[in-house]
């Protein structure tokens, strides 16, 4: 989604909104700008497409210098991506950069119109820079406010006034913003990662707030010009992490980075030998309590939370519904203050997740969010947090977010089944340091990715592809389906191994390869025999299994062999072929692996 920066310092300005800009470019965008102040005056440059093409236009324009600018990169909403459409947007006087959506725009470009205002763009955005121009009278302060309580919806704002040269305001509702401190110089930024080679220094822009960045030095009030003090934070996450370190694109990097991953998010909760998650505020005897659970979440994320019923159900006996954020409000969940709402998200940000957490508050019940970024709007709204610690996720397609998602659900179900009774200490100790043995499995499949490499080969030509498993393989398989259509366009589905037979056996031909999950050695005998139905209809089959089952040649025409654990925690390694297969298909096909089309990292819009 779009991505705001600001600067006021002693740097060149032009230099610093690009280069935080480009740390921005994994929230997916259509085009990007600039506005600077030069000479008192607003320079604006914008242009459809990638960074460098808006680098190319500022070059053509003589440069743009000053110290102080705002710089945005759009992910079209109204209107299409175009250079008109391209943000900043606004006039000699005020030039703004918007993040989320107003809501009211076309009431409110109706007035406008009635007095007189002209519009060029289809965005809603250049509604906001008209409301502040006409409410402008001097006094930017004045105008903020004014404008803040006519627009409705989810913004973040970045503003410059001609006539307040080294200063940049800013001010949100709903979108995030942070406000970053250097030596003597300032930021805002969407994300942390934009400031990151700067400072780590930062405050979290609350909604209702103004920020004003003068002369490099950060300060806040209320909308009703009270001062605010707020808390200074220090970002745990340092360059490197935000850096591709000499791989060829983040995913592959960030697929290398899971065993660290799972290491620093399990670790600190395993007390003893057992797990332990009452650091987030949740004791033993409340998870004990609840009557159920509900996990709501969004793509990727609402996968681990699949995965996470399954393994809870199974262990612990209590019933886990998932659903998916967007419709959880339309079904009218029964939800009651006895249960417990997990939300799960990575950024923290997702507008459906975000709504369904302020239902399930609404109805009373806890709300545990499962949360990669620190400070996040999420982390901040629910009652508990249990932070996944994968540090940054560039990639817009996610996998150590993934998994230590499903790393946090194990903990949850193992503690729960021994609160429960339903297993023993000892038990719970033996899974739980079956838990820790998984990241030097994992190293191990990372270390034969050729398998992967190959099957990627087989299926880039494909236009369909199907996966599938049963139990805590079906889980799973939708998850590496969705990370092959995201990344490589192919298109592909997950199905549950013993529907298919169902209706969907009928699109199998040559044509269609198909991916089996087989981990779960219960379920083997009957996976197969629905791998064998298709592989009697010429369909090309790859199988991901335990590396000491033999298949045979006319079941599989390739295994993907990995190390054996505890069948339950099986999906922490089944899953890495599937990301890797993905990711080889994806660059086998020349595609934008880390920006997949239409796609933006942090979904702030409902
Ligand atoms: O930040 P979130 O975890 O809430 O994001 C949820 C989904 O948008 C996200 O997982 C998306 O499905 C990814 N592109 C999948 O790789």
């Amino acid at each position: 989604m779009c991505g705001i920066v600001g600067y006021v310092g002693a740097r060149d300005c032009t230099e610093v909104l690009l280069n935080s800009l480009s740390k921005l470019e994994y929230r997916g965008y259509d085009s990007a700008g600039i506005a600077v102040l030069e000479n008192d005056e607003i320079r604006t440059c914008k242009a459809q497409g990638r960074l460098a093409n808006l680098e190319v236009k500022i070059k053509q324009a003589g440069g743009m210098s000053g110290h102080c600018g705002i710089g945005h990169t759009r992910w079209a909403t109204h209107g299409e991506p175009s250079d008109i459409n391209s943000h900043p947007h606004g006039n000699a006087i005020v030039s703004i950069v918007h993040n989320g959506i107003i809501e009211n725009y076309k009431i409110l470009k109706e007035r406008l119109e009635k007095k007189g205002y002209t519009f060029i763009s289809q965005t809603d955005t250049e509604i906001v820079a008209k409301l502040l121009d006409h409410y402008y009278n001097g006094d930017p302060i004045e105008a903020i406010r004014k404008t803040e309580a006519k627009i409705e919806g989810s913004y973040a704002l970045g503003i410059l006034f001609r006539d307040f040269p080294n200063t940049v305001y800013a001010m949100r509702n709903d979108s995030p913003l942070i406000v970053a401190k250097g030596d003597g110089e300032a930021f805002i930024a969407s994300d942390v990662p934009a400031v990151l080679q700067y400072t780590k220094e930062y405050y979290l822009l609350e909604s209702g707030e103004i920020a004003i960045l003068k002369d490099g030095v950060p300060s806040f009030m209320t909308l009703d010009g009270e001062p605010i003090e707020k808390e200074l934070l220090v970002a745990n996450w340092d360059m490197e992490s935000a850096e591709k370190g000499g791989y060829e694109h983040f995913m592959l990097k960030e697929i290398h980075e899971q065993p660290t991953a799972i290491k620093t998010t399990i670790t600190p909760r395993i007390i003893d030998g057992m797990p332990n998650i009452e650091e987030c505020g949740v004791t033993p005897e409340m998870l004990r309590d609840f009557s159920n659970i509900f996990v709501v979440a969004c793509g990727t994320a609402m996968h681990a939370g699949l995965v996470g019923k399954y393994v809870i159900e199974k262990i612990a006996r209590v019933s886990v519904t998932v659903d998916v954020a967007s419709e959880f409000r339309y079904r009218s969940p029964i939800i009651s203050p006895n249960d417990l709402v997990i939300l799960v998200s990575q950024s923290g940000e997702t507008a459906d997740t975000r709504a369904a957490l302020r239902l399930a508050k609404e109805q009373g019940a806890k709300t545990l969010a499962i949360v990669n970024v620190k400070g996040s709007s999420i982390a901040r709204e629910a009652d508990f947090v249990l932070y996944t610690h994968a540090g940054p996720e560039i990639s817009v397609a996610s996998t150590k977010a993934y998994m230590v998602q499903i790393a946090v659900f194990y903990l949850i179900a193992f503690e729960l089944a021994y609160v429960k009774g339903k297993i023993s200490e000892e038990e719970c100790c033996r899974l739980t340091k079956e838990l820790t043995n998984v990241p030097k499995f994992i190293d191990v499949i990372l270390s034969q990715k050729d398998n992967c490499q190959y099957v990627a080969s087989q299926l880039v030509n494909s236009e369909n592809l199907l996966y599938i498993g049963r139990g805590l393989d079906y889980a799973l398989s939708m998850e590496g389906s969705l990370k092959l259509k995201e990344i490589s366009y192919i298109h592909s589905e997950s199905y549950a191994a013993g529907e298919l037979k169902h209706g969907t056996i009928s699109l199998v031909t040559e044509h269609m390869p198909v991916i089996a999950v087989v981990t779960q050695r219960d379920l083997f005998d009957k996976t197969i025999s629905n791998v064998k139905e298709v592989k009697a209809r010429h369909a090309k089959t790859f199988i991901v299994t335990h590396q000491y089952i033999n298949i045979d040649n006319d079941v599989a025409d390739y295994k993907i062999g990995i190390p054996t654990i505890d069948d339950l925690l099986m999906p922490m390694l089944a899953v890495v072929p599937l990301q890797l297969i993905a990711y080889y298909t994806s660059v086998l096909r020349g595609n934008d692996v880390d920006k997949p089309r239409n796609l933006a990292k942090s979904v702030t819009v409902e």
